[in-house]
């Protein structure tokens, strides 16, 4: 089947057309077009990502997006699909309070026949509301336009799928898994059973794993998104060898569950910061001492998640999972202490907010439960577990 899926739950605009062959958990996949068009330059003067700003901006970029990734994939078209006026006035008020998105789209399909698509799927929680009602509203006008029906997609769900895709399959997944999700929102250890069956077991009680990484290179002077910075930063001091003078808190990390508190840690590191001008190498110390804690709590939680639930497999995925130390480090901690445990990590370019992993999620909830008549809601705090 054809899936087109959308995604616009934080700062990136993303569309990707994918082909599924054969069913799922053992289809092939092709990915026909990936199209993402960042804001990061736009939150960059802001030092964080503005919810009404990445809105008007995915308002702006989702048409352009569309024609792209739709000239990418070459598709054939629909048999005549004519466009009635009520069907015009409908995406109108689909879209009605997303400025100009609705004119694009009715000028695009002046222009455009309808591809064939089997299936339009959309990020619909987590993330910022006014942005994942954008990618909503928009899928819901396609899926008009089109007459494709459209699905809502959790993005946690995306994240864990995006990491274990070879490129062309799913892995072979053994279960139960342990999936730990890092990203600017979120910072979840989730235990799946099964295929489709998420059971939240630890989660952030305040900060989430790269919202800490951001709050603390701005109190170092680095740009947005900070956690390729943290990272630079502490490769820089790693190189040079040397010897660590500077520990940082590891909150929670005897509390005797699964859940996680980055608070504490970040306001270490503004009392360590504060009314001092730093030289690059205390920013590249304080780099490496911070990236070492988060590092330190992340595998010592996730580890004892595996070896409570008997997990098989462990799954890394959002943002975060594209820090190297991050990743280094489990790699060693699998193979040191559970070496009989799979350890999936998603691929650099599928790390961060791409649509590639929303459509695969898609044709994993498709298998499962079809199309179902459920309006689809924009949820900012959807939750794994519910997907
Ligand atoms: O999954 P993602 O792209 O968006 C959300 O769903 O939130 O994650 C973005 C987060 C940001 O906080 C960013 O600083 C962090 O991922 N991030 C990193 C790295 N690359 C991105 N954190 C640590 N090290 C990295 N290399
Ligand atoms: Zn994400």
């Amino acid at each position: 089947m054809m899936i087109l899926s959308i995604e616009t739950s934080c700062d990136e605009t993303a569309i990707s057309i994918v082909e599924t062959d054969g069913e799922f958990p053992h289809a092939t996949y092709k990915v026909l077009g990936d199209v993402i068009h960042s804001q990061i330059e736009i939150h960059r003067k802001f030092g964080g990502v503005f919810p009404a700003v990445a809105k008007r901006e995915h308002a702006v970029t989702l048409v352009p997006v569309l024609e792209k990734v739709l000239a990418s994939a070459n598709l054939p078209s629909q048999p005549e699909t004519s466009i009635t006026p009520k069907q015009k006035e409908h995406i109108g008020v689909l879209l009605s309070r997303e400025g100009d998105l609705a004119n694009a789209l009715l000028t695009f399909s002046e222009h455009n026949k309808a591809p064939t698509i089997d299936l339009i799927a959309v990020t619909h929680g987590p993330g910022l509301e006014p942005a994942l009602w954008v990618g909503v509203n928009f899928a819901k006008a396609l899926s008009l336009l089109w007459h494709v029906p459209v699905i809502g997609i959790n993005h946690m769900e995306g994240h864990i799928y995006s990491s274990i895709f070879t490129g062309e399959k799913l892995a072979d997944l053994a279960f139960p898994a342990i999936a730990l999700l890092i990203s600017g929102g979120h910072t979840e250890i989730v235990l799946m059973r099964d295929w489709h069956t998420y059971e939240l077991i630890g989660k952030t009680r305040d900060d989430a794993a790269g919202e800490a990484f951001d709050k603390v290179a701005r109190m170092l002077g680095l740009p947005y998104p900070g956690g390729p910075e943290i990272s630079k930063k502490a490769a820089a001091r790693r190189e040079k060898n040397i010897p660590k003078t500077l520990t940082l808190p590891r909150p929670m990390l005897e509390s005797g569950n699964c859940d996680f508190s980055f608070s504490g840690l970040k306001t270490a590191v503004l009392y360590k910061v504060k009314d001092s001008s730093l030289t690059e190498d205390d920013k590249e110390m304080v780099a490496e001492a911070f990236e070492d804690a988060v590092t330190d709590v992340l595998v010592k939680k996730t580890l004892r998640a595996i070896e409570e639930s008997g997990a098989q497999s462990l799954i890394l995925g959002g943002g975060v999972s594209a820090n190297r130390h991050i990743r280094a480090s489990f790699t060693h901690a699998i193979q040191e202490k559970l070496p009989d445990v799979a350890l999936y990590l998603p691929e650099a370019k599928l790390t961060t907010d791409n649509a590639v992993m929303i459509a695969l999620a898609a044709h994993a909830r498709f298998s499962a439960y079809g199309v179902t008549d459920e309006d689809i809601i924009a949820s900012g705090n959807l939750s794994v577990s519910n997907a």
